[in-house]
């Protein structure tokens, strides 16, 4: 069997995405598997998720470290000695800094729930409706220390309907999410990811 992609997971939540990833290499449709989920939140659910999976889950209290940047040195470590080869945020509430950045160059990815760079941020699907588009989604993209701001790689497209809640339109981004996150980390194992300053290209499928 092919060299499958050693993917590290930070997340602090649901860990619904971490799900959808681990199904995805579970069922064998992404060369890629999950090493390691790190979490800054003791109680979070994608650490249960991740343990429920055979796969280490480590709690790192943010509370122990002076900076921001120690803590994301502290991460850095986790990950690295779990031979991570690509890093995905997964409903990550802290902004990632160069310490961690730095050591995972193009490396590190983040899912958000909008079609960036429109509503970075918190509660993007409440930005959306509340600026009345038509049209939202979710982008993946690399991080880059910024809010929500790297280079995009992927994004996929749901329409805003007139009855919309945000819990609605959170639900129909979601089911995108879900797919979109596996995919990208296949193109990202398959090697078929190029970056040229914000433009990412994605290179067509050699034949194996
Ligand atoms: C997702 O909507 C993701 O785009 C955003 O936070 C949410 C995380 O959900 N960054 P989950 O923890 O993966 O279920």
């Amino acid at each position: 069997m092919a060299k499958l992609l050693k993917v590290g997971v930070l997340a602090s939540g649901r860990g619904s995405n971490l799900q959808a990833i681990i199904d995805a290499s579970e069922k064998g449709e992404l060369s890629a598997r999950v090493v390691v989920v790190v979490s800054d939140k003791a109680g979070a659910r994608a650490l249960e998720r991740a343990r429920a999976h055979g796969i280490p889950a480590v709690y790192l209290n943010p509370r122990e470290y002076s900076t921001r940047e120690e803590y994301d040195r502290a991460v850095a470590d986790v990950l690295e000695a779990h031979g991570v080869e690509v890093v995905a945020l997964a409903g990550y509430m802290r902004i990632v800094t160069g310490e961690l950045l730095d050591r995972f160059p193009n490396r590190v990815l983040n899912i958000h729930p909008s079609l960036l760079p429109a509503f970075p941020g918190l509660e993007a699907q409440r930005q959306a409706l509340e600026h009345g588009v038509k049209f939202s989604g979710c982008t993946v993209h690399f991080a880059d220390g910024g809010l929500d701001s790297g280079p995009i790689i992927a994004q996929a497209v749901v329409p805003v309907l007139p009855d919309d809640t945000t819990e609605t339109l959170a639900d129909r981004i979601l089911a995108e999410e879900h797919k979109l996150y596996p995919l990208v980390l296949q193109w990202l194992a398959e090697d078929r990811v190029r970056i040229f300053g914000r433009k990412v290209v994605i290179l067509p499928p050699t034949d194996s």
